[in-house]
């Protein structure tokens, strides 16, 4: 069972009202949604990973939501599909949940090992993390780690697993924790290149960009955007998003006092300058 992370202070900050509309677009286990409902919002959910949305659960025989297979980024035009505009409030709790991570057989964790590099969260997406490990050429891979991840090994990790592939493929997330444990033993150093990796497969930081975009044009002129993210990068990116759409940016919450990982989790909530 996925515990949500920051569960009342994000729906709290979307200030839920009866029968007004909401927007879950990372639906996971449901948590989130839940409370809005119980608090009398109407919601229309997203989950981008086919297993979530298949998956029976109590909650969707309400009448007040309805969980769709989607791409966040596709907001806007789920929206318009969905003749579910101007919404009140839009929730994104970035990544993945606990049981995806666990158990879904795709590599997502290092603590894996003898699970296939897939990382894709939705299974029509082309290329697996296995792909990229094999394909790009040093400079790329290079760019996918400290653009993602800002890890300081990127260069050096890079070179090892181009000499590493050149033996044999690189397939499983043994085949590559033993490549970078060669270079680097830090615990932190073996997370941020799976964070990079499955940030590339899903192309997470395009999708983040276009679904805050059009987030803006479906939103009601009092309405809020709350954002929950994991990691620097992630919520530099959301920041700058806002800046350029000119959104009201409030105070960040960060997850001090939360289980191990909700150490780093931010919320930020933004409203439209009207
Ligand atoms: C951290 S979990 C959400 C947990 C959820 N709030 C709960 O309370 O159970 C993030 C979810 O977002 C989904 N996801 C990731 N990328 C997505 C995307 N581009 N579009 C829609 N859903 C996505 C994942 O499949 C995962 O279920």
């Amino acid at each position: 069972m996925h515990t949500s992370v920051l569960l009342q202070q994000a729906v709290d900050a979307l200030d839920v009202r009866l029968g007004r509309k909401y927007i879950d677009s990372t639906y996971g286990e449901g948590g989130h949604s839940e409370e809005i409902l119980k608090r009398g919002g109407q919601v229309l959910a997203f989950d981008w990973d086919e297993k979530n949305v298949t998956e029976k659960n109590l909650l969707l025989k309400k009448s007040s939501i309805q969980l769709i297979m989607a791409n966040y980024a596709d907001i806007e035009k789920k929206a318009h599909e969905y003749n579910f505009y101007p919404v009140d409030g839009i929730l994104f709790d970035l990544g993945l949940s606990m049981n995806q991570i666990a158990m879904s057989g795709r590599g997502f964790s290092y603590e894996r090992p003898d699970e296939p590099l897939d990382m894709r969260i939705n299974s029509e997406l082309n290329s697996t993390a296995a792909d990229i490990i094999n394909s790009y050429t040093e400079e790329s891979l290079y760019e996918t780690f400290s653009k993602n991840a800002e890890e300081v090994g990127s260069r050096t990790i890079a070179h090892a697993i181009v000499s590493a592939r050149r033996l044999k493929k690189i397939l499983t997330v043994s085949d590559l924790l033993k490549v970078i444990e060669h270079v680097s033993k830090n615990k932190q150093t073996r997370a941020r290149i799976f964070q990079a990796l499955r940030i590339e497969v899903n192309h997470e930081f395009e999708n983040i960009k276009r679904a805050i975009e059009g987030s803006k044009n479906i939103l009601a002129n009092d309405g809020k955007i709350v954002t929950i993210s994991f990691h620097q990068s992630e919520d530099r990116l959301i920041k700058q998003i806002a800046r350029k759409l000119n959104l009201h940016i409030l105070k960040p919450v960060k997850a001090k006092h939360g289980k191990k990982f909700e150490r780093s989790a931010t919320l930020r909530v933004f409203r439209k300058n009207i």
